[in-house]
């Protein structure tokens, strides 16, 4: 039992508000398409339902209006679409229609089962007029096969004789979810597909539908395998079709439907409609069973890298196991993807990819799985040069400029204040090239991506930043936290320009050494001179500190402002962005999210540790963690300080953030970022790991609940287990050669086993 649910994820609920949660929790996905878990029959007709599929990288273009558009302000913005539902599959018994809400319900579950990799919906039901059916439902988004979905349904009749019918639909008439009073989804309806072609080739029936204006196709094969003799009618129109399977059920007999879905587009396939026919037949020559034990085999495969195991708590085991398996699913495995803020779960931040794939989820997949974090450096270097072109429109002469929220390269962000003005994402994207530099030692990658996003992101901070007397300031940007907006000298982002400019420089240097950098620097044109002034710049730069409270403020103004009044705020005033004017919140010490404490993660070594726990104490008592991605990070920096306590408490409130629906919309999708949080809340803050130039850390720590915990990273071609328990922490060399490692700043060589007293 405690097996499953560490396991599982189970809910029985026909509540209306908790399927929509439900749908999000249920969805299925692979990395290329997600599915929601919307009943395939459908809700009542006034129940809401968010019904949606998506391809990652796949998006529309919308406009975007201003009231009062100044110079440079963006006209269009990706988002990404809702695809042809194949979702739909009524069953009737009887002509007596099977749904959740009519006759009885003797016995509902549904269950996603993480090391299967299936959603399953198990029912028993009776009809109005007493007909007992037991229904499974299994869907999976195959990890073997990215194109693929399926639905595999089965219906064993306990009392009924006499025919059944599935009506399986497959409509290219879709539209995108929206709400006009929540800036974090769509604001307005939009029909972005429209459909080309609708015909049936080899029994597969195909959609192919073309983007309103990014015209990107899509096609959807849908192809049904029954299990006996049946009848089999389509009726189409333009937009859909339908068909009508009628076969025969006894009592203690079991009929089964198995709808193969194949999704495929023209940013991956030059004939998508042809990929998809060529897809459909590749899938049918395996055996769904066979099917079903890859996608176990892949997954076991992943947990044996992934898993981290705590010993004691259940619940938190399901909530890390689920965040791990979330990142999963999200991933984008190809160039033309990344990592969207609710990966291929909903349409919240309109499938957008921000900072949080660098800071929040790379650090996973850099530690476990190299060929994936890899994957998504690649993809920004892809777009380097629409990071170019986004900096001239910002008007700077030299260097790139990240956008802030984007899919195909370009800024999708209306709002600049809290949008484009992070700059700091810049400088997030380069630590993370150095991370990855640590993490690999690949100098090849340094030579042919590394170097060049590092050269060009820190040209953008020269033509940012200027001297006042001896120091380099950065004027008008955001920090991480949206609560404070256009602000000189952000801590954050003064600190990151630096270690961006200062790898800018070593990876110049590297690459010299190695006589290797003649031509890069000849294509970009850049001269020692121009590395010296990067140099400097870092050497230079300014970073706010206050003497008397011994903290670094968040930036020049930040403490001169007014405390926000947190005692008269009632709760249901958050989160503040719904409930207040963004000016309002500008002019109050109030923080949406880590900012400062997450630099002294980051770059612990830029501060004393004094200075850190003012700081941290500083910053606690005035952030509200309004944005998902700010516990996690609170937790790490506590168990730096020793606060296990503190540390335990704020990573419990991030480990089940959407099982537990704990920021009130999980329905638009889950947060991936504290997904990754989670993960960096174990391995980043319990176990103290820090990667640096100088090498591997562990600081191990362990709350009193817990008996242990395991996990295993790869770092410099070797795996390395950890195993900590409440007396002593230990290191196994899994793979590969003797390493020196750090524990608590003591030096050691593992070539086996290492235990350590905690
Ligand atoms: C946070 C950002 C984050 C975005 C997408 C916002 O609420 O403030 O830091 O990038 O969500 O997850």
């Amino acid at each position: 039992m405690t097996e499953n649910l560490k396991w599982q994820i189970t809910s029985d609920s026909l509540d209306a508000s908790q399927l929509l949660v439900d749908e999000t929790l249920f969805h299925v996905a692979n990395g290329y398409i997600g599915v929601r878990g919307n009943f395939e029959e459908g809700y009542p007709n006034h129940y809401n339902t968010i019904r949606g599929a998506y391809i990652n990288g796949v998006y529309d273009i919308s406009e975007v209006k201003h009231g009062e558009k100044l110079h440079g302000f963006i006209d269009s913005k990706q988002k990404i679409i809702n695809i042809t539902d194949v979702q739909g599959i009524k069953l009737y018994i009887a002509g007596e229609k099977f749904s959740l809400f009519d006759g009885k319900v003797l016995n509902f579950k549904r269950i996603l089962d993480m090391r299967e990799g299936i959603y399953k919906r198990q029912i028993l039901w009776e009809s109005p007029k007493g007909h007992i059916i037991e229904i499974n439902i299994q869907r999976m988004a195959s990890f073997i096969k990215p194109e693929l979905f399926v639905i595999d349904y089965t219906v064993r009749s306990i009392n009924y004789e006499g025919e059944i019918v599935f009506v399986s639909t497959q409509k290219g008439d879709v539209f995108n979810y929206f709400d006009p009073t929540d800036p974090r989804v769509a604001g307005e309806l939009e029909k972005h597909l429209t459909v080309e072609t609708i015909d049936i080739q080899k029994d597969i029936g195909i959609i192919t539908s073309i983007t309103n204006k990014s015209h990107i196709r899509v096609t959807s094969a849908v192809k049904h395998v029954v299990s006996s003799q049946h009848e089999l009618e389509r009726i189409q129109d333009d937009k859909s079709s339908t068909t009508k399977i009628r076969l025969y059920i006894k009592a203690g007999q079991t009929q089964r439907l198995v709808k193969y879905c194949i999704f495929t587009d023209s940013v991956r396939f030059s004939d998508c409609h042809q990929a998809a026919i060529d897809k459909m037949e590749e899938v049918l020559e395996t055996p769904i069973e066979q099917l079903y034990q890859l996608q176990k085999v892949y997954l076991s495969a992943f947990w044996d890298k992934a898993d981290v195991v705590v010993n004691g708590d259940d619940r938190l085991q399901q909530g890390i196991h689920f965040s791990l398996f979330e990142l999963l699913q999200s991933v984008g495995k190809d160039q033309y993807s990344n990592i969207a803020a609710k990966g291929l779960s909903g349409e919240g931040y309109e499938g957008h990819y921000f900072w949080d794939t660098e800071i929040y989820m790379l650090p996973f997949f850099l530690l476990t799985d190299k060929a994936l974090a890899e994957n998504l450096l690649n993809y920004r270097y892809e777009k380097l040069e629409a990071a170019r072109e986004n900096a001239r429109i910002l008007g700077h002469k030299k260097g790139a400029l990240y956008p802030w929220r984007t899919i195909s390269g370009s800024e999708c962000s209306a709002y600049f204040p809290s949008g484009t003005a992070q700059y700091h994402i810049n400088a997030d994207i380069a630590y993370m090239f150095v991370q990855y530099y640590f993490v690999t030692g690949d100098l090849d990658f340094v030579e042919s991506k590394g170097a060049e996003v590092l050269f060009e992101t820190a040209r953008l901070w020269m033509d940012t930043g200027h001297y006042v007397e001896d120091s380099f300031r950065i004027d008008a940007v955001t920090g991480p936290d949206e609560y404070t907006c256009i602000v000189n000298n952000n801590y954050y982002t003064n600190c990151m320009a630096k270690y961006n400019l200062k790898w800018a420089v070593k990876f110049y240097e590297l690459l010299k050494e190695n006589n290797r950098i003649e031509h890069l620097a000849q294509k970009l044109g850049i001269t020692e001179e121009e590395v010296n002034e990067w140099q400097q710049a870092a050497e230079k730069m300014y970073l706010p500190y206050d003497e008397k409270l011994d903290i670094n403020p968040q930036d020049d103004s930040f403490l001169s402002k007014a405390i926000w009044d947190f005692e008269n705020t009632p709760k249901d005033q958050y989160p503040l962005l719904l409930h207040y004017h963004p000016l309002y919140i500008y002019r109050y010490q109030v923080c949406k999210q880590a900012d400062t404490v997450l630099a002294h993660f980051l770059l612990e070594d830029e501060q004393k540790l004094s200075t850190i726990k003012k700081s941290y104490e500083y910053y606690e008592k005035i952030t509200t963690h309004d944005s998902s991605l700010s516990t996690c990070i609170f937790s790490i920096v506590a168990a730096k300080l020793g606060e296990i306590r503190k540390a335990y408490d704020y990573f419990m409130q991030t480990t089940r953030l959407d099982l537990d629906n704990i920021h009130h919309n999980t329905k638009d999708g889950i947060h991936t970022a504290n997904m990754g949080g989670t993960y960096m809340g174990m391995v980043y803050g319990f176990a103290g790991l820090r990667i640096k130039e100088s090498g591997i850390f562990f600081n191990p720590v362990i709350p009193e609940q817990w008996e242990s915990y395991e996990f295993k990273i790869c770092y410099q071609g070797r795996m390395i287990k950890i195993h900590v328990n409440q007396e002593q922490s230990h290191y196994t060399l899994l793979e590969g050669k003797e390493l020196k490692i750090h524990v608590y700043d003591q030096e050691y060589i593992l070539n086996d086993d290492i235990i350590i007293k905690i």
